[in-house]
């Protein structure tokens, strides 16, 4: 009986952490392109409807290279201007400091 009683919870957080962790990267680019892309573009270019309309700049334009990364994290999660929004509350601390890691890598 102990045994199973043990068995169970390891069994439960074994499966789950499988299940999030295998297509959690994958899913960093997905987000990206559901909600992130329409404005600044698959390469971050910002080369978008959007993006020319909002006059957005280019992710690896020297100056937006030039935000320190606590910069450029804090303009996902509070957002920036009056057209970026925060999307702290709608995907999570932890998602958009990929995206800002993901973002990041697209500058380069
Ligand atoms: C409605 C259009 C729009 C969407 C959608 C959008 N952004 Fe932005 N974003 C902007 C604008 C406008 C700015 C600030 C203007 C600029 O580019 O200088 C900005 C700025 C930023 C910056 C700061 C760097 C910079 O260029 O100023 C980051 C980082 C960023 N956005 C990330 C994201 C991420 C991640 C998503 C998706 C979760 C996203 N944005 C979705 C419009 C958008």
């Amino acid at each position: 009986m102990n045994k199973l009683l043990f068995a169970v919870p390891v069994l439960v957080v074994g499966i789950g952490t499988m299940m999030m962790a295998a297509p959690q990267d994958k899913d960093v680019k997905q987000v990206y392109l559901d909600k992130c892309s329409v404005c600044h573009g698959e390469d971050g270019k910002a080369q978008t409807a959007k993006g020319k309309k909002l006059k957005m700049k280019d992710i690896s334009s020297a100056e937006v290279k030039k935000m320190t990364d606590a910069e450029f994290l804090n303009a996902i999660l509070k957002g920036k201007g009056q057209d970026m929004d925060a999307f702290e509350k709608e995907l999570g601390a932890d998602m958009c400091k990929k995206l800002s890691t993901y973002m990041r890598s697209l500058a380069k």
